[in-house]
């Protein structure tokens, strides 16, 4: 039987149901058509009384309202995610009508830098919380080479604001104008924010680790372990000391784990010499688990008590080994999806003045973890 779906009856079907479905596609097309141009009217027509009126163009509680309206009588044919996507497009086009009949404002441009950055998560969860928020703005990714090129790409563009992510959180420290001392102290950052002109350098992981935490467990007095040395640890150590927690560094590279842990004047822990875990917190900061070497765990899970609350950094997959054994034994457990969000938060917050909508964040990063 050949490719071509026309090689048998079968195919010809096939042919038909194609035809049939694109003219059921057009027709709805000129239907959505009639329906845009309908809400655009409209929306140039508030605009023009807004003019008159001398209020205020964009109504944020309302355009919240509506994506709240949307979300819930939403019929689950569209998940969140592209839901969010689709009516930020078509409050934005009926936003631009009305600011042209009022005469005011543009978008906010927002991006990530990384390599690779395809997968990100970032673009889906900050577009849908800026327009949940009603905020006027889009949320792009960029696969950077040159860090350098692309720092003054955010001043030349005017972008207002960019996550920074593997490999250039360190690199990016000689090129900004400002650092925040968190970051400077973790010695990486991740969120740069343009006001005015000058780029202000902060690291937001530390939050999130330590926001993702405390919603499942104190840290304060409580024995926290890290497994890892790298990016990801650091950012969490300093927020576990600073959150009062008494800490050890576990790494299979002896020189990396004795250096963090210095920096952070903690104890520290060979991973080969770990035989037993007496720690009430454990945090995966190693890659070790990720897709699609998703068979593999950071330590014995045996070696853990059901009090113990495990996190794990790694979020694809969302349930990890470590996460799913630990689990099973009856510990309480964090998934790094939480971290994610927390630490997107924070920049939308620093970024946008405004408080991040961390529910639907939430959510469309998981509907996008389970695609
Ligand atoms: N959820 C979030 O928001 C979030 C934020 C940051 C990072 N992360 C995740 O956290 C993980 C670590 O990120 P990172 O930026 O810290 O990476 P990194 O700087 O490259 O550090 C990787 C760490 O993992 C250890 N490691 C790697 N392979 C190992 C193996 N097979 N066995 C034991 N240890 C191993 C390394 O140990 P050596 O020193 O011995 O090489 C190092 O300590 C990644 O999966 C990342 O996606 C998640």
């Amino acid at each position: 039987m050949g490719d071509n779906p026309k090689d048998n009856d079968n195919g010809l079907d096939a042919v038909t149901d194609i035809v049939g479905l694109r003219a059921e596609i057009d027709d709805i097309d000129n239907q959505i058509l009639d329906l845009l141009g309908r809400r655009v009217t409209a929306a140039k027509t508030i605009g023009s009384i807004k003019r008159r009126a001398g209020t205020i163009v964009v109504d944020k509680q309302r355009e919240g309202e509506i994506y709240r309206r949307l979300l819930s009588s939403n019929q689950k044919a569209l998940k969140a995610g592209p839901l969010h996507q689709i009516y930020r497009s078509i409050i934005s086009a009926g936003r631009s009508v009305q600011k042209s009949a009022s005469g005011s404002g543009e978008p906010a441009v927002y991006s990530v830098f990384g390599d690779p950055v395809g997968h990100s998560l970032s673009p889906v969860m900050h577009n849908s919380a800026l327009a949940r928020a009603g905020l006027d703005g889009y949320y792009l990714a960029f696969r950077v080479k040159d860090i350098a090129a692309a720092v003054s790409g955010i001043r030349g563009l005017g972008i207002r604001g960019a996550s920074i992510t593997i490999p250039h959180k360190i690199r990016i420290m000689d090129y900004l104008d400002q650092i925040d001392p968190l970051a400077v102290a973790i010695g990486a950052v991740n969120t740069v924010v343009n006001d005015r002109g000058t780029l202000h350098g902060y690291n937001t992981d530390c939050f999130g680790a330590v926001q993702a935490l405390s919603e499942k467990t104190p840290i304060k007095d409580q024995d926290v372990a890290i497994v890892g040395a790298g990016g990801g640890a650091r950012a969490a150590g300093f927020g576990i000391k600073q959150e009062g927690g008494r800490l050890t560094i576990i790494n299979r590279s002896r020189e990396r784990g004795e250096k963090l842990a210095s920096d952070l004047n903690c104890a520290f822990k060979p991973l080969e010499e770990v035989d037993r875990l007496p720690y009430k917190i454990i945090i995966n900061a190693t890659s070790v688990g990720m897709t699609p070497r998703d068979d593999s765990r950071p330590l014995n899970t045996d070696m853990l008590g059901k009090d113990t609350v495990v996190m794990d950094m790694v979020y694809n997959p969302l349930q990890t080994r470590f996460l799913a054994e630990a689990g099973q034994i009856g510990c309480t457990t964090v998934d790094g999806a939480a971290m994610f969000v927390h630490q997107g938060a924070v920049q939308f917050e620093l970024w946008t003045g405004e408080k991040a909508p961390v529910d639907v964040m939430y959510r469309v990063v998981l509907e996008e973890l389970s695609q």
